[in-house]
């Protein structure tokens, strides 16, 4: 069973995607993870962003090792991630690796913005996770400031509302959801009640 989970940035997706992931026994993939590591790896070249071949080279040869680095997870990277994400050719060299995942018997977990629609369009299963812009926010600013960054609220708001638009106009793989995805919204739901409608809605489709 594939369950592909799609949702803007800090609306609760790569929780729920853990979470279902431990519940079946599925391995999960972060795919933000593989754009936040191409474009961690721009910024250690001192490449530009907006530098298509460039990104697709880096996004051909991703040294693994650095999706778990933690300094993917940082303000900076979220952004170039955003950024590098815009190229259809990144798009395409991360394509590949994501579909293998998906392929693993007997089921795979991937949460990112284009699963549902475009990595993954026969997943048994499709969820949109969305909530309010403030509250992403807010709980963003929350984790940030735990990893040591000097960020004010303000600021990753304002970084977030840019982030939705770059992701949701993009030609390739826009930010949107699946015709048939399950969407949950989180702005009022703590991780338990998220991962029980989740879980509901995963129970209904298959009996
Ligand atoms: O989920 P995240 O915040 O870690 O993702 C970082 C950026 O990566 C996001 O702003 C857009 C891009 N991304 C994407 O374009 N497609 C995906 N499937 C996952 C992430």
């Amino acid at each position: 069973m594939i369950i592909a989970i799609d949702g803007p940035a800090a609306s609760g997706k790569g929780s729920i995607a853990r979470r279902l992931g431990a519940h079946f026994g599925y391995p999960h993939l972060d795919t933000g993870a593989l754009y936040r590591a191409v474009g961690l790896a721009m910024l250690q070249e001192n490449q530009n962003l907006d530098d298509s071949d460039a990104a697709a080279k880096v996004a051909e040869n991703l040294p693994l090792e650095l999706l778990d680095a933690a300094e993917i997870r940082t303000a900076e990277v979220g952004e170039a991630a955003s950024k590098v994400a815009v190229h259809a050719a990144v798009r395409k060299a991360l394509r590949g690796f994501q579909e293998r995942f998906a392929g693993q018997s007997p089921g795979a977990v991937l949460d990112g913005r284009d699963i549902g629609t475009v990595i993954c369009p026969h997943a048994d299963v499709k969820l949109f996770i969305t909530a309010t812009v403030e509250i992403r926010a807010t709980r963003r600013h929350k984790e940030l400031l735990a990893r040591g960054e000097r960020i004010i609220y303000a600021r990753v708001l304002a970084d977030l509302k840019v982030r939705d638009q770059r992701d949701a106009t993009r030609k390739e793989g826009p930010l949107r959801p699946a015709d048939d995805a399950f969407q949950i919204d989180t702005s009022n739901l703590d991780i338990e009640a998220a991962v029980a409608a989740a879980l509901t809605f995963i129970t209904s489709q298959r009996t």
